[in-house]
């Protein structure tokens, strides 16, 4: 077998070659193209039409000035790019999902007012000078090699160390080991910190981190191929790689991340372009895609906020476990982390391979370089790579094997929405690398997204409002599973353009460890019964409560504008400050926030039903003082009583209230506390 050399990824030496030669080109690439343009501005010449048109359904194509050009890669495959005119719009409007009971729109990406907001990122190193170690891999076995002389390096295990209500908190570092050079890392070992110093006067040159994805006993390949614990022991079973990234939605996916978004277009990925978020914020949506139970019954459930309640929650991960599977869960961020932020975490490890500890350690030990307040940097490496460059020791160490891994990060998309334009070709390269290594040969994989951007710039644009709640999800899977399942692939493709939801994602990953059953008996997601595989046809009569999705969170209505000069305007808006101040009166929190006063409303509009019924709902858009916070409600109205009826909690804070809500630990109540100190 071939010597893998985990640096492969992790490597800062070729990639900032590979990044300068990347700039460079694009460079070259970018005076060509003004160049063409120039001649295009002269010649009237458009050579290629109907490229936006196909990202959505459409019954007219429009002609979009767009110039296509190769550059070559790292790797030497040609790819091609297409650059958009951005200040040309389609002149029709497309739609994600056009069925009986859904008219999804689908905004264009690169609208004039992005392209005012919008700058792309280039991708950086994080700490100048080459690594002074170097993990390979080889057979199974990590070992450490040392790139200079005269350097002597140590390493400090990381150990989970915490108990009760701290399990998830703490660690431990053992004392510094010297190793000599490619010495072997011992199986115990899941994570270390490194130190490196120079021999003659012991001034520290570096520290760095590496996490190894180990099996406990070696694994007996023969064993491997029927550790599969089924009835069908015959039947062959795909790993699941789930590649999570934290608010990013399918337009902002296209507009920041252009490399990745074609190459999983050409490589035949499966896009759901009318998945639609059932929540708010990461939780409910993870929690619905991972237990298939909605917010009330998850927190119920899983008692998220009790120590060991997470621990019991029924977790897709479990399910797999118990097939058979060996499973790992990743994420960086540890303050903000899913099963973290405001709660508990877990007691015992989730999962096989967790990476916490490490994360923890990483997150304290080496030096942080923060974006919109998030360490986006950390040590010599994007925080984010740390997770990645687990993801793939783990798929590397048990390929002979059964997996199901979540891989989840935040820390590039969270807060700038810009930002994950500078991990663009990274990522592709992670992706190119579980290429090589034969991952997708055996794993089906999901990129995918909880949700869109929920505040800030791109949140107070126009389509704000779609970006918030349409996430990202592409679907990809083996060619063996393509061949012995036809069908599922046809209803799977069939459904890129039908109503979906996280629940139906967890239906999906429940039938995948039982292929055979027909979907009659296939477990049910408990709180959206009527949710299923998406490799069963979804009916084209669905709407939102359907799909488990609340009617603040749907997207397959339109609007229309309500003049300001209509009386109810006000009337709606002022109700909406007063639920507000109401409902943090009831959570006795009146004296800690500040009473919110009316100060503007944006917009009013009121949705249009797919059939010509009226509807009483409409989306109020308002600010209040103080913190001039920015608000969008679904509420509705009764012409009746002039009154409006809303679910307070659901309201969306579209500005960041990240500062202004310090003072209180409740997750809804943040979005509407302004602390008065
Ligand atoms: C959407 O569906 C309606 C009804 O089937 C049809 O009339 C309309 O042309 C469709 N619109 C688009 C953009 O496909
Ligand atoms: C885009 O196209 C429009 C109309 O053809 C043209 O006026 C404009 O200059 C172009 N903008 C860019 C950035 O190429
Ligand atoms: C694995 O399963 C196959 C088919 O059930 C069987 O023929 C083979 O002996 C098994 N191998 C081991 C090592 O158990
Ligand atoms: C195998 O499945 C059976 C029944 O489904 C279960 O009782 C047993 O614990 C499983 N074994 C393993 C190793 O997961
Ligand atoms: C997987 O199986 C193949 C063939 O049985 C073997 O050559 C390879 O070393 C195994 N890989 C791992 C990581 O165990
Ligand atoms: C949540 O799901 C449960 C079933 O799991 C259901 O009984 C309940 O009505 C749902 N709650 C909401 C708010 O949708
Ligand atoms: C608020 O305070 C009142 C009186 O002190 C108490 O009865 C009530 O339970 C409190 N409510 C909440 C939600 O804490
Ligand atoms: C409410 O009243 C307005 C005009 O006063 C009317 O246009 C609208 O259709 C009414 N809505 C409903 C649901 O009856």
């Amino acid at each position: 077998m071939a010597n893998i050399k985990y640096q492969l990824i992790g490597a800062p030496g070729p990639a900032i070659n590979e990044t300068l030669n990347f700039r460079v080109v694009l460079k070259v690439f970018l005076c060509c193209f003004l160049t063409l343009l120039t001649i295009f501005y002269y010649l009237r010449y458009s050579i290629e039409t109907g490229t936006y048109v196909e990202l959505a359904m459409t019954t007219e194509t429009t002609a979009t000035t767009i110039t296509t050009t190769t550059i070559t890669t790292t790797n030497s495959t040609p790819i091609t790019i297409k650059l958009f005119n951005s200040t040309q719009e389609p002149t029709i409007r497309n739609f994600f999902v056009n069925t009986s009971k859904c008219r999804m729109p689908a905004p264009y990406p690169f609208t004039p007012d992005v392209a005012r907001i919008y700058k792309k990122v280039p991708y950086k190193p994080c700490e100048p000078g080459k690594d002074l170690i170097k993990v390979n891999y080889k057979e199974g076995i990590y070992s450490l090699h040392m790139n200079e002389a005269k350097i002597s390096c140590c390493y400090k295990q990381v150990l989970r160390s915490g108990v009760g209500a701290n399990s998830d908190t703490q660690f431990k570092l053992l004392p510094c080991s010297n190793f000599h050079q490619d010495f072997v890392v011992p199986r115990h070992v899941e994570a270390i910190i490194t130190e490196c110093r120079r021999l003659k006067d012991k001034k520290l040159l570096q520290q760095d981190a590496f996490s190894f994805v180990q099996p406990a006993k070696p694994i007996d390949n023969q064993k491997a191929v029927n550790n599969s614990n089924t009835s069908q022991s015959t039947e062959r079973r795909p790993s699941v790689l789930l590649w999570g990234i934290d608010s990013l939605s399918r337009m902002n996916f296209q507009r920041t991340m252009p490399l990745m978004y074609k190459y999983l277009r050409e490589e035949n990925w499966y896009e759901l372009q009318g998945y639609n978020k059932m929540g708010d914020n990461t939780l409910p949506n993870l929690m619905a895609l991972l237990t298939g139970l909605n917010s009330t019954r998850s927190i119920s459930v899983c008692q998220p906020k009790k120590v060991g309640g997470l621990d019991a929650c029924p977790m897709l991960w479990k399910e797999y476990k118990h097939k058979g599977y060996v499973t790992a869960y990743g994420e960086e961020w540890s303050k903000y982390s899913t099963f973290n932020y405001l709660c508990k975490g877990f007691k015992a490890p989730p999962t096989d391979h967790y990476a916490r500890p490490f994360i923890l350690a990483v997150e304290k030990e080496l030096k942080k370089q923060y974006d919109t307040a998030l360490p986006y940097c950390v040590g010599r490496r994007h925080f984010a790579e740390y997770i990645y460059d687990f993801a793939l020791q783990f798929t590397e160490a048990y390929k002979n094997v059964s997996s199901f891994g979540l891989f989840w990060t935040n820390t590039f998309s969270h807060n700038n929405f810009a930002l994950p334009s500078s991990m663009d070709s990274r990522i592709l390269e992670y992706m190119r690398t579980l290429q090589r290594s034969g991952t997708l040969q055996e794993s089906i994989i999901l990129f995918f997204s909880d949700h869109g951007m929920r505040f800030g710039k791109l949140r107070e644009l126009e389509s704000g409002f779609l970006e918030e709640r349409m996430p990202l999800m592409f679907i990809w899977l083996p060619f063996w599973f393509r061949q012995k399942y036809p069908a599922f692939v046809n209803n799977l493709e069939q459904n890129r353009n039908r109503l979906t939801s996280p629940y139906d994602i967890y239906a999906t990953l429940r039938h995948i460890l039982e292929l055979e059953t027909p979907l009659a008996e296939l477990p049910r997601p408990e709180s959206c019964p009527r949710c299923h595989s998406v490799f069963f046809k979804v009916a084209e009569s669905r709407d939102c409560s359907d799909a488990g999705i609340d009617e603040h969170w749907c997207t397959c209505v339109e609007f229309e504008d309500v003049p300001k000069t209509d009386s109810k305007t006000t009337l709606m808006a002022e109700q909406l400050v007063e639920a507000t101040n109401k409902y943090l009166a009831d959570k006795n929190l009146s004296g800690i926030c500040h009473i919110q006063k009316l100060n503007n409303i944006e917009s009013v509009q009121k949705q249009i039903l797919p059939s010509s019924k009226q509807s009483n709902s409409y989306l109020v858009r308002y600010e209040t003082e103080p913190a001039k916070a920015l608000f969008e409600a679904t509420v509705k109205w009764s012409n009746t009583s002039k009154q409006i009826s809303i679910s307070v909690p659901s309201i969306s804070r579209m500005t960041s209230y990240r500062e202004h809500s310090e003072c209180i630990d409740d997750k809804t109540a943040k979005k509407f506390c302004i602390c008065v100190n």
